[in-house]
């Protein structure tokens, strides 16, 4: 078996905002980094961020501060956010939208020339930094040119599958490179996992196609302790038609700047559930509310409610959702006359990987940021909070892993293992009969969004745990590559991903089984009154290789639950 072996003292996993503001930070520590990209350089999930950058800046309402932020996080968050990790998120979102500026970031200004800010879901001011509806592109065409500014080293289209752990402390990963197919080593003294969220997972999500649950699943299987992983977000308000782009993201800028949703009555449904805040209820209410609408009879043709600016002056809608009227154009709906039809969408992992205050892993010389992490955000996270959330632990990870890094030694590598991993991926090209990718994802996104979805009931979560572990033992193994080459092959790369895929899949539904109440993002239609669901649950790969779940508290409260 073939492969090479690259040193460096910092390895950054993912090229997204949170990856590469480590890789910046971690430069500055004059040691040699490296930053792996799967997509070419710029093209992360982060770009197709819209709405903003969570802020208490002031600059709109002067009585905002990192205190109400704070109060904003954890009440949004369902009182389930490790509480130190949210400190830690608003007292430096500041500093860190200081830095994107002098990095060269142009965000909106009011008119006194100030960063401006608009009104997002259950934030009690106007508190989110935006550019117009595009404010991720900007960030990412803004962290890249950074990034080329530094001497990190980028490894463009270069795939991580598997962490090395020597002795309990990291040492590396395995990795593919996508365009010619060769296997790598990286060994690092470090590494920083930033490698985002998995809403692919889900048929309908509006992410990114690289978001497909490795990070997760390669932490897992490394033995780190994974957090809340039945949290996920479902967005509000996804495109509906065209069948092509469903569930692609629909800002909760809309609905910040102004838009009203309705049912095909005519009626403000809001109006219904959440009186006082109508449109910016949370993100978990609002999508519950849409798909109360739809189950009962009230939605639109093509099983959608919708969403409509066109009362909005003309400056508004041209200046801060242009991005809106664009997408919507491509679909045939001219947005500033008519309403345009949404519905919830998989959009953010509040669960994911634990971290502490410092971005450190339950193992040695692991730090991690962004999406891929745990806690920040606990049961439902506020819109604009994961921009900041990028950038505040992107530059903590980054620190501390190069301060890990300083004056060690590479650890040792275990070529056995190293071996059994680029064969299993070398199999999936050797298989005479076997399943498809493309057939093995459709059965899971499928099988994720009709059983595990917004509204969740105890035989449905039975039933995804079942069909999970059936698709693990028996489909996992058996993918099969269609075209057995090794240079730039999709078919491959999707067979790859596929047992990340399934391993994030099943953390997610293992854990939405265990939780019998509702809290935050996970609603229980059978919700048992007695579990009021103040715990987290760790998830740990046992010492069986069995995946291991417990409820255990780790919120350390500054603010208790009402
Ligand atoms: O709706 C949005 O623009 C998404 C923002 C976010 O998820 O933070």
């Amino acid at each position: 078996m073939d492969y090479k072996t690259i040193m460096c003292d910092v390895l950054v996993v993912g090229a997204g905002g949170a990856g590469c503001r480590a890789a910046i930070e971690a430069a500055e520590h004059n040691l040699d980094v490296i930053m792996l990209s799967k997509e070419l350089l710029g093209k992360a999930h982060t770009a197709m961020a819209e709405g903003g950058y969570n802020v208490s800046l002031g600059n709109v309402d002067p009585d905002d501060n990192p205190e109400t932020h704070f109060k904003d996080t954890i009440v949004g968050g369902n009182y389930l956010n490790h509480q130190k990790l949210a400190e830690v998120l608003v007292n430096q979102a500041a500093q860190r939208i200081f830095d994107l500026e002098d990095m060269g970031a142009v965000f909106d200004r009011t008119p006194e020339g100030k960063i401006a800010q608009r009104p997002f879901g259950k934030q009690t001011w106007r508190r989110t930094a935006y550019a117009s509806d595009r404010t991720g592109s900007e960030i990412m065409v803004t962290l890249t040119e950074g990034i080329r500014k530094t001497s990190v080293r980028v490894f463009d289209e270069v795939f991580a599958t598997k962490l090395l752990v020597t002795d309990g402390t990291i040492s590396g990963v395995c990795a593919v490179d996508l365009k010619y197919g060769d296997f790598l080593v990286f060994r690092a003294k470090s590494v920083v996992m930033a490698t985002g969220g998995a809403g692919r997972i889900f048929k309908v999500t509006s992410n990114a196609q690289l978001d497909v649950g490795d990070g997760y699943g390669m932490a897992y299987e490394a033995g780190c302790e994974m957090i809340d992983m039945e949290m996920v977000q479902f967005h509000p308000t996804g495109m509906v038609k065209p069948e092509s782009a469903k569930g692609r993201l629909v800002t909760e800028a809309v609905r910040g700047e102004g838009g009203i949703l309705f049912n095909n009555k005519g009626e403000r449904f809001m109006n219904r559930y959440y009186p006082e805040v109508m449109e910016l209820a949370g993100r978990d209410q609002v999508a519950r509310s849409i798909m109360t609408e739809v189950l009962e009879g009230r939605g639109s043709p093509d099983g959608g409610v919708y969403l409509s600016i066109a009362h909005l002056p003309k400056s508004i809608v041209d200046f801060r959702l242009e991005s809106m009227v664009e997408q919507f154009e491509d679909a045939g709906v001219d947005i500033r006359n008519e309403p345009m039809q949404v519905s919830p969408t998989a959009h953010h992992f509040m669960g994911g990987i634990r971290i502490d205050e410092h971005a450190g892993t339950t193992i040695p010389g692991l730090y991690a940021a962004g999406e891929c992490t745990g806690g920040v955000h606990g049961g439902n996270r506020l819109g604009g909070n994961a921009l900041a959330d990028t950038q505040v632990f992107g530059a903590i990870s980054g620190e501390n892993a190069a301060k890990f890094a300083k004056n060690k030694k590479h650890l040792g590598v275990n070529r056995e293992e190293i071996v059994k991993e680029f064969e299993r991926l070398e199999a999936m090209l050797n298989r005479k009969e076997g399943i498809s990718p493309s057939d093995a994802r459709s059965e899971l996104t499928e099988l994720m969004w009709e059983k595990v979805q917004i509204f969740r009931k105890e035989d449905d979560m039975q039933y995804a745990v079942k069909e999970l572990r059936r698709i693990e033992e028996e489909v996992v193994p058996n993918i099969k590559v269609d075209v057995p080459v090794k240079r730039f092959n999709p078919g491959w790369h999707q067979a790859i991903e596929f047992a990340h895929m399934v391993t994030t899949a099943r953390m997610v539904a293992e854990a939405a089984a265990m939780r019998k109440g509702s809290r935050g993002a996970h609603f229980r239609v059978d919700a048992d009154p007695k579990d009021k669901g103040y715990y987290n649950i760790v998830i740990r790969k046992g010492k069986n290789g069995k995946m291991h779940l417990q409820k255990e508290d780790l919120r350390i409260t500054q603010i208790t639950p009402p």
